[in-house]
């Protein structure tokens, strides 16, 4: 029963088995808003510095999982199958794994909650969660929406912790037998650790790892439309997305006016606090993603790379950066070869189909690829021929709670959202009776 009162939803500890409680002894740790450094007690956007608009987005997004893995846990089928002997039948159910496990990371603090607990709440399995510690806040507003809904203790608990205590919280969630299956959003690095502490119990994993995304545009193209597309695809939530476009790759023939306009796009963008309703991008996340911004910058412009806006810090400040544009990136440069996560657009160019696709190809990652062109022949080719798991053809926004969100290579196992989704969370249970009269 839902409480009449007002739900108290900034909360400052872990929720475990239905009970809010502080570290044993006592330690706690700041939670930073990237704009500003101060310490807060304000969700989404305070804790994860996304402009307002962006974090209403989040939020309808986050829900949509909620509502959607609540009508698939009503569709959980299993299947009646002709038996290969007249005495038996076969029948095979589907069963929750049992307790699962969560780590999420800082660039969606609800979506990628939602997106893990809904799933697994909708096959009937527990989760613990762990959000990442730069933003725990929004994990924990779910936790308290969830108990004031009714959600019985122990169904979603979330563990909080700093940098320094995450590894000893992974290492228990991924040896304790009696979690049976971990989903982790984060880096390639980190879930392949994650992956060879899982093999001890045989713990089964699905993972949303690096991306390194290709971002195509042929001469066929809409021109207007690729250019809109690799904006919102570049720069939202700051480039901080997993699937955010990471080489730009442009061919010949609408190379120079590809760059023209779309530089102009990028020293268009307002950055801001998010708080403020004209900001389009926020700062960074912290330091570290500063660090590897300007890294990346300096390394492909060491390389040989050409400046066309931004490439350094922001007049606000703090981990704010300005959109940038570069051009004239190569296969040696580590914006070629890393996710940036951030607001640099490293832009290459190309002849022909053969050659883009063997450029894109070029990369142990398979999280996305996006391309635009208006030819139909072209777009099955190169849907077929690029070695991702999601393809954006004619537009940059992928994302929804309806289709199979997912990577092959090194960026991952199974896939979030869709009715496959809820299968991540479920055992095949093969029952066969025998002795039947026929
Ligand atoms: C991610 O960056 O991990 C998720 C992006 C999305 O769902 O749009």
């Amino acid at each position: 029963m839902m409480p009449s009162g007002p739900i108290e939803l900034s909360r400052n500890q872990a929720f475990i088995n239905g009970v809010w409680c502080g570290a044993d002894d006592g330690a706690s740790f700041a939670v930073l808003n990237p704009a500003t450094g101060e310490q807060l007690a304000a969700l989404l956007t305070l804790e994860q510095g996304k402009p307002l608009a962006e974090s209403r987005v989040e939020i309808a997004y986050a829900a949509s999982f909620l509502e959607w893995y609540g009508e698939e846990g009503k569709r959980v089928y299993g299947d009646v199958i002709p038996p290969h002997r007249a005495d038996n039948r076969i029948v095979v159910s589907k069963q929750p794994v049992g307790v699962c496990a969560g780590i999420t990371p800082w660039n969606f603090p609800s979506a990628m909650v939602t997106r893990k607990a809904a799933p697994a709440l909708g096959a009937g399995c527990t989760m613990v969660l762990k959000p990442a510690e730069q933003t725990p806040l929004s994990a924990l507003a779910i936790a308290a929406l969830g108990e004031a809904a009714g959600l019985p203790p122990g169904v979603l608990s979330i563990v909080t912790t700093d940098a320094a205590g995450a590894p000893a919280i992974g290492a228990e969630l991924t040896s304790n037998p009696t979690v049976r299956k971990l989903g982790f959003t984060g880096s390639t690095v980190v879930g392949k650790l994650l992956m060879a502490q899982c093999a001890a119990n045989v713990q089964k994993v699905t993972l949303e790892l690096g991306g390194n995304a290709p971002f195509i545009v042929m001469d066929d193209a809409d021109l207007d439309a690729a250019i809109a597309g690799a904006l919102v695809c570049k720069y939202r939530n700051t480039g901080q997305t997993c699937i955010s476009a990471n080489r730009i790759m442009v061919q010949d023939g609408v190379f120079d006016a590809f760059v023209e306009r779309f530089t102009a796009g990028a020293k268009a963008l307002t950055v801001g606090l998010g708080t403020e309703t004209a900001s389009m991008l926020g700062p960074l996340i912290d330091d570290q993603g500063l660090d590897k911004v300007e890294a990346h910058v300096a390394d492909a412009i060491a390389k040989g790379a050409t400046l066309h806006t931004g490439g350094a810090r922001h007049a606000l400040g703090q981990t704010f950066y300005q959109p940038t544009v570069l051009t004239g990136i190569a296969p040696e440069m580590a914006i070629c070869n890393e996710e940036t996560i951030g607001p640099v657009a490293g832009i290459m160019h190309f002849n022909n189909e053969e050659e883009v696709l063997r450029m894109a190809n070029d990369t142990p990652y398979g999280l996305v690829a996006y391309f635009y062109s208006r030819d139909v022949g072209r777009i099955w080719r190169l849907s077929e021929g690029l070695e991702y798991g999601m393809i954006g053809i004619n537009t940059g926004m992928i994302s929804t709670e309806v289709a199979p969100f997912g990577g092959i290579k090194e960026s991952g196992i199974g896939r979030y959202g869709s009715h496959q989704g809820i299968d991540e969370y479920l055992e095949a249970k093969y029952m066969c009776m025998g002795g039947i009269d026929a």
